[in-house]
């Protein structure tokens, strides 16, 4: 494509995060990606969005923005329910696609979507953003470094957020409505990690979890516990949970022991991994990571514009890449199959946890 002409649908605080993105990287395109229009039912939210990052159209008519014979790519930042209608219609546009996580509130409409895409051969991409964070990228490193020394035990995550309907960033209560968000934390946050974790760790074998309800929500599980066991033996445990907690930062807490070395990151501050061994402790900070992941294609090409994308900025990455890459005609990624792949892995879990945490086996095949 010669020039991204860009209509994002949703101005709540992913398709705000996407103006903003877009808006910092076009100048390092001379002109050739331009967001040219945003709709939202409310339409207020699509005028503050519009005058904050300076898009010419503002309007509550998806369709408009989606028929628009300029527009050429369209971003879905809209509640998850609505992704598969917006996709439908850019695919039938012959628009290209962003869409945000976790895709749809069904695996029926997971494929679905997957279908969509496939079939139709749509230059697309899915926002699992934490591919693109540089501290992941360190840690995919670091992994490989230290299998050399002594074999992976065992992995645990610990992801918490305040229950992202209320506060200064979520301040929409669809997370609360199951026919919106089709579940709870796992598959509105913990899709991420449960991607992450293959693309880190390999395939995962089979999985066992439990969950509970605390706020009461019907449908939205506000607590998970996840057994997981990949094919290369190494297990692992996940849990994921949604709190009231104000004062406290939303973590993802990584430890990652090795027979002679353990892993630690929080991911409240991606700046730092810490790494004690049979002699030392040692911290990465920054300049240390940076230098781990510089050779790393992802990254060479903006290191010189450390101040703008590499500081934490990785959803400014992923949009430079998905832009950059349509652009050039080459592959985007992740994809709806990384998506569904994630999106299945999810819903074993919750296939478990209704038969009390037995074991639920998870082919390792991607779907084609
Ligand atoms: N990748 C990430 O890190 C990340 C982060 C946050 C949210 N998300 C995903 O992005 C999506 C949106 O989440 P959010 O936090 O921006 O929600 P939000 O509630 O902040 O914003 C959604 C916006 O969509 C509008 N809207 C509702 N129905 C619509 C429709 N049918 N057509 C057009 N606009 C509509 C709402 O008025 C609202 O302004 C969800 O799927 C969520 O899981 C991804």
């Amino acid at each position: 494509m010669n020039v991204l002409r860009i209509g994002l649908i949703g101005a709540g605080y992913i398709g705000r995060e996407h103006a903003r993105c877009l808006r910092l990287i076009a100048p390092l395109f001379d002109g050739k990606v331009q967001v040219l229009a945003i709709a939202d039912t409310n339409k207020q939210a699509a005028q503050f969005a519009a005058r904050q990052f300076a898009i010419p159209v503002a309007t509550a008519n998806v369709d408009e923005v989606i028929d628009h014979p300029e527009i050429n790519v369209i971003f879905s930042c809209v509640p998850t329910k609505f992704h598969l209608d917006v996709m439908q219609k850019a695919v039938a546009k012959g628009k290209a696609v962003f869409c945000e996580k976790p895709f749809a509130v069904s695996l029926e409409d997971a494929h679905r979507l997957h279908d969509l895409l496939t079939k139709n051969q749509t230059p697309h991409q899915v926002g699992f953003v934490l591919r693109y964070a540089p501290t992941y990228h360190a840690l995919k490193k670091m992994l490989v470094t230290h299998a050399d020394v002594s074999p992976l035990r065992t992995v645990i995550l610990r992801d918490d957020q305040v229950f992202p309907i209320q506060g200064i960033s979520h301040f929409t209560d669809w997370r609360s409505r199951v026919e919106l968000a089709g579940a709870g934390v796992l598959i509105e946050h913990g899709i991420h990690d449960i991607d992450l974790f293959e693309w880190l760790f390999g395939p995962i074998k089979r999985v066992s979890a439990r969950m509970s309800n605390f706020a009461g929500y019907p449908g939205i599980e506000d607590y998970i516990e996840i057994r997981m066991e990949f094919e290369s033996g190494v297990s692992a445990n996940m849990i994921h949970v949604w709190h009231e907690i104000g004062a406290h930062q939303s973590i993802r807490h990584f430890e990652i022991f090795f027979q002679k070395a353990l892993i630690t990151l929080d991911t409240y501050d991606m700046h730092h991994i810490n790494v004690r061994d049979q002699e030392a402790e040692k911290t990465y900070e920054r300049p240390d990571l940076f230098k781990l992941v510089k050779d790393d294609p992802l990254f060479t090409d903006v290191a010189d514009r450390e101040d703008l994308l590499f500081v934490s900025d990785y959803y400014a990455l992923q949009d430079y890449w998905f832009v950059r890459n349509l652009l050039e005609d080459k592959p985007l990624f992740p994809t709806i199959q990384d998506g569904l792949r994630a999106f299945t892995l999810a819903y074993a879990c919750y296939e478990s946890a209704k038969k009390d945490g037995a074991w639920v086996a998870t082919s390792s095949k991607k779907p084609a």
